[in-house]
């Protein structure tokens, strides 16, 4: 493990204690590191309106993209009971938002630690080109109308 990889798993094993985990007593903490080398991170916050709820992993996202970051390079997701989890399907496609070619490494109770790519979970992903793309041909074709 190099140590910015430790630095993130530790960023986001601090997080547990944050959880605002009331209904499910399910703590998540995740951190993400931005191009800039900075690290954010983010816990799981319910919501008695359960549909409400924000996983740690958009949390820690939107921490460092309100911060000024644009691309996440690594994310660690962290529980504090049972197996090492990866992040749930809207997650993924929040972090794919920014970065198609990040790392995950993701940790269970007992500190075992897994890396994957993120295209592995998120195969043929919907991303930004796609959309980008074609807004460029319709501004293309608005302007010679
Ligand atoms: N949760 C996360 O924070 N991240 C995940 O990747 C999976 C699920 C949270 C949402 C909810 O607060 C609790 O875990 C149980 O689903």
């Amino acid at each position: 493990m190099k140590d910015d990889e430790t630095r993130l798993l530790n960023a986001a094993r601090e997080m547990l204690s944050q959880a605002y985990a009331p209904y499910s007593g399910y703590r998540v903490g995740a951190a993400v590191s931005g191009s800039s080398g900075k690290i954010y991170a983010g816990c799981n916050v319910e919501n008695a309106s359960f549909s409400l709820t924000c996983c740690a992993e958009r949390v820690a996202v939107f921490k460092a993209i309100s911060a000024g970051e644009n691309k996440i390079v690594c994310a660690a997701v962290v529980v504090e009971s049972g197996d090492l989890v990866a992040p749930c399907g809207p997650c993924r496609q929040v972090l794919n938002e920014f970065g198609e070619d990040m790392t995950l490494l993701l940790s269970g109770a007992d500190g075992t630690v897994e890396r994957t790519p993120l295209s592995k979970l998120l195969p043929s992903s919907f991303g930004p080109r796609h959309v980008l793309a074609t807004m460029k041909s319709q501004h293309r074709s608005q302007d010679e109308d």
